[in-house]
């Protein structure tokens, strides 16, 4: 008989997610009650906001409770339906969360069903169309970075689910598009598959005399997905009313609950009147229509390429999540349970 398998969240990660931070259990399938669906999970988006979930800093939204199932978004097929909107076999996105076999209530997991013979595989509609990936890019960039053709775009992270993205979406845009990215091989992809002006190699190179190299005349916009040494390096090379959409700070989510330092180069707000914007997608939700439409389109076009890096095993999940906090995958890194 099949079981629903799950993940819950027992204890906060002190550091890096540990496995006794977690408890796995194998379970009878609930069958769903009026209002209710009943899926199966196909694929689940590994994303670094459910590091942030487990702990519990101050969020955007309430922290994985001690006991939950842990967060996540991930496709998957609706197998009983007790919810007059979802039929058996629709094909569903949305926080399916760590279960394979997941009875929730559509509206408070924020799922809904995808259109019936969307040419996307799963996966691709995690890099794609997933909230925490193409929609990021496209509001996170175009709304709150807004960039002007001819402009300089610096994007960390930039071989990665949102940075590869940004990128792309700022060379539709008509801006000269700089990546930093770690390693050869993911700055090669950067360049040459991805069509970015140049990356530099945060690992083996120096960001700062990189950064002088490729933006020769400043930066106008500043991506900002990682924080640290390298939002310092990007800041003092703002120019004057640049922008900085900040949306994530990733190289500080395994410190979770402990005090971060910097940014150091914050004066340079003040210097070069530059607007540092925070966003997170979902203050964008009402507006994923006209999102999901272009990136499709681009997509279709040529235009935009995603990598998807797809691993097997529900219970390598919690070996997935630290890998991506590490950098050790390349693309958007989804698991198929
Ligand atoms: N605001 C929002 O609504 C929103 C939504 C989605 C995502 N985000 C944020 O967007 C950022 C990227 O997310 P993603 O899903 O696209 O992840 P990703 O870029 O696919 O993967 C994470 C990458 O972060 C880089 N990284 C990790 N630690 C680093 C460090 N100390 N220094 C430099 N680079 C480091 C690694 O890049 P390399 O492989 O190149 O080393 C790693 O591959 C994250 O900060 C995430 O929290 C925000």
């Amino acid at each position: 008989m099949t079981t629903n398998r799950s993940f819950t969240l027992i204890s906060r990660p002190n550091g890096e997610l540990s496995d006794s931070d977690l408890q796995r259990h194998e379970q009878p399938i609930t069958a769903p009650a009026e209002g209710q669906i009943q899926v199966r999970t196909t694929c689940l988006s590994i994303d670094p906001t459910i590091r942030i979930w487990m702990s519990d800093v101050p969020q955007y939204m309430p922290p994985i409770g001690l006991g939950e199932v842990v967060r996540g978004l991930g496709v998957g097929v609706v197998e009983q339906s007790g919810h007059p909107d979802f039929a058996v076999g629709d094909r569903v996105l949305g926080l399916l969360g760590w279960s394979t076999h997941p009875t929730l209530t559509p509206a408070l997991s924020g799922v809904q069903a995808l259109p019936a013979g969307l040419p996307l595989s799963d996966a691709k509609v995690l890099s794609l169309l997933g909230l925490t990936a193409g929609p990021t890019a496209y509001f996170g960039l175009l709304e709150v970075g807004q960039p002007r053709a001819g402009e300089t775009l610096v994007v960390d992270a930039a071989a990665g689910a949102v940075g590869s993205l940004v990128g792309q979406i700022g060379k539709i845009k008509g801006c000269r598009v700089v990546g930093i990215a770690g390693g050869p091989e993911k700055c090669a992809y950067v360049t040459d598959t991805l069509g970015f002006d140049a990356c530099i190699d945060y690992k083996s190179a120096d960001v700062g005399k990189g950064l002088d190299e490729h933006c020769p005349d400043g930066i106008d916009v500043c991506f900002e997905n990682v924080g640290g040494p390298i939002f310092d390096e990007i800041l003092l090379r703002m120019n004057l009313g640049g922008r900085v959409s900040l949306c994530g700070l990733i190289a500080a989510y395994n410190e979770a609950g402990k005090p971060v330092p910097g940014p150091y180069n914050f004066g340079m707000i003040l210097m070069r009147r530059l607007r540092v914007q925070g966003f997170i997608v979902l203050d964008f939700i009402d507006r994923m229509g006209q999102a999901t439409a272009d990136l499709v389109q681009w997509a279709a076009e040529g235009k935009l390429k995603t990598l998807e890096d797809v691993r097997q095993g529900f219970d390598t999940l919690p070996e997935a999540l630290r890998q991506l906090l590490r950098g050790e995958k390349h693309g958007k890194l989804v698991l198929e349970p």
